[in-house]
């Protein structure tokens, strides 16, 4: 009778060679820095979460076409990865993780055209 508790874990850098493979952003930073959005992007983005609850972390309006200019990038066959890839940097996680969130039913999933021409991405960064 071995209790097996199953977390899904918000520390992804400990698991190891498990981890989802999370496309890389554009940009420099986030909204927020990294760990906190790893653990609290929900908090960011949720309708009913959008007073303060979650550790005095002060919760703002966020559009969620800004978090996919950023994070929802084409792939080398010039398309947009959609909702339902683990490729779409906001499945990376969640196939992995078994989150279910309806959001892209009503959202676009991918940024809107103008932001996607990003032919003037000023400075070096992450041209890796
Ligand atoms: C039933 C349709 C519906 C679903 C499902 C839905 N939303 Fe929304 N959402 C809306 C509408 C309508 C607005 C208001 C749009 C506006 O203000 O332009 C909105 C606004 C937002 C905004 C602020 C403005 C913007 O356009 O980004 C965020 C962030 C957001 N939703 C996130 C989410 C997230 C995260 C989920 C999934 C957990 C979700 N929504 C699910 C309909 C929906
Ligand atoms: C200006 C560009 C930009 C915007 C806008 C942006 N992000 Fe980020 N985000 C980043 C960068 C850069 C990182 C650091 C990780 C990286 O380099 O890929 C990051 C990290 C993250 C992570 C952690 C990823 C990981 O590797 O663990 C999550 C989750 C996240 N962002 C969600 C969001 C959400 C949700 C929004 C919208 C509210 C958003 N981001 C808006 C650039 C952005
Ligand atoms: C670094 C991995 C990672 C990335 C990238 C990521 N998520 Fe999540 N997300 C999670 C995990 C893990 C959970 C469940 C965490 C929990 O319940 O505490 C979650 C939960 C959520 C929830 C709450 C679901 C619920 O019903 O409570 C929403 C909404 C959400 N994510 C939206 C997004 C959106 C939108 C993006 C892309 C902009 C995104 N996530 C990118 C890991 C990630």
């Amino acid at each position: 009778m071995a209790a097996v508790v199953v977390v899904i874990p918000v520390g992804w850098a400990i698991a190891g060679d498990l981890v989802p493979e999370i496309p890389p952003a554009k940009g420099e930073h986030c909204v927020e820095p990294t760990d906190v959005m790893r653990r609290h992007h929900m908090d960011f983005i949720l309708h009913q979460r959008d007073e303060t609850m979650h550790r005095g972390i002060r919760t703002e309006k966020f559009e969620l076409e800004e978090c996919l200019g950023c994070h929802v990038r084409k792939g080398p066959d010039g398309e947009y990865p959609r909702y339902p890839s683990p490729k779409h940097f906001c499945n990376s996680c969640h196939s992995y993780a078994a989150v279910h969130i309806d959001c892209f039913s009503c959202h676009n999933d991918v940024p809107p055209e103008e932001e996607s021409e990003d032919s003037d991405s000023s400075d070096g960064g992450s041209a890796e």
